[in-house]
């Protein structure tokens, strides 16, 4: 019995050591140590040998047991490595002449924050418009109340570019289109580009973004302005703000106002950036002017609205303290990759 269990020992180390893959490994195991594996079936009848020899067969036969299932254990790595060595060999090292990936690609900030700002008016019930950069010159500014020859046309240097066209300069001419196409009651939002005549200094460029919003329904009154101002600049900027109106001259509303939000760096207290007054002014707004309502149809006994445009660079220099309106669209990479 003896013998037989160390001719056992010898056959399985022959088959194992020379076995070359995973599959005959498993049925080598199962062949030995499997449910009616040879070495299993001797030591599952050990009971029936004589007294003496139990003793020798039981331990040498777990001894087998054990010897086998660790030089089975140990081919089974031997093999792995060897398929690693191989696969090793077909490597490009694809490291070696390139510099590390970088993922350079993101959004500009001007672009995030209007992304954020659709996402806080949508919730108010605002649909998202757009409008074209060249605009008739009637919806920039005579459909607006601002008549040809009113010096009100010089508050906004132009890019003209023949008699009835205009690069727009605000996004306020998207209003009158708004109001063309929809029946009121509703409420548009109008992120886009706009451009103007002027020199460029920190706080000046020729082409630059607006948001414009328009609310038509009836009753509407400076207390929903308010509201929906608060609202969303505190979303925006985090932050509890109060607002300050002043009055503000911009000939399709009446009233026209300045708005002011507390500053967002002293909370009132003063500071530079407030220029120590504790408010920061950030846009226009006021009450759809009835002449406007009327050119578009609309009648202003019945319906009122209000309408606010607003700089998104201004907004986002005040978030980010940006202090120069140049870099959005300098192209300086130093700038653009710290968003
Ligand atoms: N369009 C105005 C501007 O560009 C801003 C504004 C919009 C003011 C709507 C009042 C109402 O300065």
């Amino acid at each position: 019995m003896e013998e037989k269990l160390r001719t056992i020992k010898e056959e399985a180390h022959t088959e194992i050591t020379q076995s070359q893959s995973e599959t005959t490994l498993r049925e080598i195991e199962i062949k030995y140590l499997g449910r009616n594996g040879i070495l299993t079936s001797i030591l599952r009848n050990v009971k029936d040998l004589k007294p003496e020899d139990k003793p020798i067969v039981g331990k040498l036969g777990n001894e087998i047991k054990i010897y086998i299932a660790n030089l089975i254990e140990e081919q089974s790595k031997k093999l792995q490595n060897k398929k690693f060595a191989e696969q090793e060999k077909e490597w490009i090292d694809i490291s070696a002449y390139t510099l590390e990936p970088k993922i350079t690609g993101h959004l500009n900030p001007l672009t995030s924050l209007q992304y954020e700002l659709e996402d806080i008016f949508k919730n108010m019930g605002f649909h998202v418009w757009e409008g074209p950069y060249l605009e008739k010159e009637e919806y920039n500014f005579t459909a607006l109340n601002i008549p040809q020859d009113h010096p009100a046309r010089d508050m906004q240097d132009t890019f003209w570019i023949d008699k009835n066209h205009v690069l727009r300069t605000h996004t306020s001419p998207v209003q009158i289109r708004a109001m063309q196409s929809l029946k009121p009651p509703f409420r548009v939002i109008v992120p886009g580009r706009v451009f103007r005549y002027e020199a460029t200094d920190a706080s000046h460029e020729n082409t630059f973004y607006q948001l414009e919003g328009l609310m038509i329904d009836k009753n509407i009154s400076i207390s929903h302005l308010i509201y929906t101002m608060k609202t969303f600049l505190s979303a925006i900027l985090h932050k509890d703000i109060e607002i300050r109106l002043r009055p503000g001259y911009f000939p399709f509303v009446e009233p026209g106002l300045e708005l002011e939000i507390s500053c967002i760096f002293c909370d009132k207290k003063g500071c530079s950036i407030c220029k120590h007054g504790g408010f920061i002014e950030l846009m226009g707004c006021g009450l759809v002017h009835p002449d406007v309502l009327k050119y578009v149809n609309i009648d202003p006994e019945v319906f009122s609205g209000f309408a606010f445009g607003m700089g998104l660079e201004r907004l986002v220099m005040l978030k980010h303290r940006i202090n120069d309106i140049r870099y959005f669209l300098g192209g300086d990479l130093r700038f653009v990759t710290q968003f």
